[in-house]
């Protein structure tokens, strides 16, 4: 087509090919990894749930990654403008707005974890949560999140700092702190997972992680992993397209996708191996759900010297990970707001935060006040992270990939993925083309028409 061969200018972007990982890094590392992934595992029975895992982020997961970098970085503009320049007069644009919508969402019950992972940082240093008896991190934890006013200022504190860095624009800020600060956090995982390894009882955990029993598993347990698979790489919402637009244009798009979804799946089995044996080791049950994180690592700190000081420097850079996460799905409806709509950067920043506050204190509140409302047998909290994990983002991701695989032509796609044909990667490109015009999107509509029981398989 002819639109193809037209350039869009370059504009301002990553300045390096480490920076291009390190702020796409930036997004798909944060709770995800430390907290949702060892949770999910642990209520879906473990090793074979994660060998499923896996086999969704590469087949499904890295496609659409893909898909999102040579959409975003073929038009230049961020994720709704994207798919109005690629296809002018069309309804695609709609994929990057059903994006905007489940920012929202996800913001909706990530603020209210990542505010239980802030006030962490000063219940270590005060050294309230400072036990060696399971019984008690446990308490100290249910206490915490059932009480109305500290979880709720603490998501709110967030929500604040977030905007207040979205508000000052500074990308660069960005770039700047994951480069630096993803590589500590993985050091203190690695100090974690040999303290953890070494307790009594650890083995348990480490065959948990690595010993599949495949009788396990159902439609339910699949559709979950593939949820799981575009919540952790941040895929299917058009975050990595808004990002695939900073992208220069001599970096390999396959490459960075390859390297982020492995460093990204080498984080989430560090915390894997940090928290199951702690698990096994002081009596918690995988199925514990979201509190595991909050128990299961104190507990394992508090067994080494130093404990408490590790301990606030762990819960410190897990905020920090959020950080990247929560920047770039706040971005979002700011990014539409303002490119799309002409809102000014404050008045979009302002609204959006007050937004994500007025309905996120729902998430909150499910552990208190609101623990008997329901959806769908789900309280508010489990509902929004279900909708946004196994329907909005897979649903998304179907969109992009049939717009990457089938709306785009072949010719336009191989170029991008090849530079302009400077690279040398044909096979590599053809292995894409498949996954993403039949692999992703056939295994997308069976996994979510199976887990939601309408076929069996
Ligand atoms: N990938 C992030 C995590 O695992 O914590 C969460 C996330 C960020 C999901 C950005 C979606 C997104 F657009």
């Amino acid at each position: 087509t002819e639109l193809g061969k037209k350039q869009f200018s370059p504009r301002e972007g990553f300045g390096s090919t480490l920076g291009v990982i390190a702020a796409t890094l930036g997004s798909a590392v944060g709770l995800g990894n430390i907290w949702k992934f060892p949770y999910i595992t642990g209520e879906n029975g473990g090793a074979a749930f994660i060998f499923i895992y896996f086999a969704c982020v590469c087949f499904i997961g890295l496609p659409v990654m893909i898909s999102e970098f040579v959409i975003g970085r073929r038009s230049n503009a961020a994720c709704v403008g994207a798919f109005k320049r690629l296809a002018p007069d069309t309804p695609w644009f709609f994929t990057g707005l059903s994006g905007v919508i489940c920012a929202f969402f996800i913001m909706f019950y990530y603020t209210s974890v990542a505010g239980w992972v802030f006030a962490y940082i000063f219940k270590a240093l005060s050294g309230s949560i400072v036990t060696s008896d399971p019984k008690v991190a446990e308490q100290v934890f249910t206490t915490f999140i059932s009480g109305i006013w500290s979880p709720l200022i603490w998501q709110w504190i967030v929500l604040f700092v977030t905007g207040t860095i979205i508000l000052a624009g500074v990308k660069n800020g960005i770039e700047r702190m994951t480069k630096t600060l993803l590589p500590i956090l993985f050091l203190l995982l690695i100090v974690c997972v040999v303290r953890a390894l070494t307790l009594p009882g650890a083995s348990e955990g480490v065959s948990f992680l690595f010993q599949p029993d495949f009788s396990k598993i159902t439609g339910v347990t699949i559709l979950a992993a593939m949820g799981l698979a575009f919540f952790k790489l941040s895929v299917g919402m058009g975050v990595m397209t808004t990002y695939g637009s900073y992208i220069g244009k001599g970096e390999s798009l396959i490459g960075t996708g390859i390297k982020v979804v492995l460093a990204d799946t080498m984080v989430s089995m560090l915390a894997g191996l940090a928290i199951f044996p702690a698990v096994f080791s002081f009596g918690f049950s995988p199925k514990d759900g979201p509190s595991l994180l909050f128990m299961t690592i104190p507990m394992v700190f508090n067994s080494m010297p130093f404990g408490q000081v590790f301990l606030s420097i762990f819960f410190i850079l897990a905020s920090i990970a959020s950080m990247g996460a929560m920047i770039s799905l706040y971005n979002a409806p700011v990014a539409y707001l303002t490119e799309e709509r002409g809102w000014s950067r404050g008045a979009a920043t302002i609204f959006t935060g007050v937004l994500m506050a007025a309905i996120g204190c729902t998430a909150t509140l499910s552990n208190s006040l609101l623990s008997d409302v329901t959806l769908f047998d789900m309280t508010l909290f489990n509902f929004y992270s279900y909708l946004t994990d196994n329907l909005m983002m897979p649903l998304t991701g179907l969109v992009i990939a049939l717009f990457a695989g089938w709306r785009l032509s072949r010719w336009e796609v191989s170029d991008e993925i090849s530079n302009g044909g400077s690279l040398n990667n044909k096979s590599a490109i053809g292995f894409y083309l498949f996954a993403i015009r039949y692999v992703a999107p056939i295994a997308i509509v069976i996994i979510i028409l199976n887990g939601l029981g309408f076929i069996k398989l």
